[in-house]
């Protein structure tokens, strides 16, 4: 998920989502055809000190950029 509440999107959240969309083929509401990856937004998960923000099973990852992603989707996707 990624957040896209005010401090996120000031720190490039429509950034992250670009990336998802032109290397993933992921848009907000979409699953990649394995299944293993779902892709939402929402507007603040409390930790705009770490913005931008993407939350991963349950879990906050911030100050996210483009390359932090790709290594979160190959991990998820290569996960069994
Ligand atoms: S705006 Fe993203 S965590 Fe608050």
């Amino acid at each position: 998920m990624v957040c896209t509440g005010t401090a996120c999107y000031i720190k490039g959240a429509n950034n992250l989502l670009a990336h998802l969309k032109n290397h993933h083929d992921l848009s907000d509401g979409d699953t990649t055809n394995d299944g293993k990856v779902s892709l939402l937004t929402a507007r603040c998960v409390g930790a705009c000190s770490l913005a931008p923000v993407v939350v991963v099973d349950n879990k906050i990852l911030g100050e996210v950029n483009s390359e932090k992603l790709d290594e979160v989707i190959k991990r998820c996707r290569d996960a069994v």
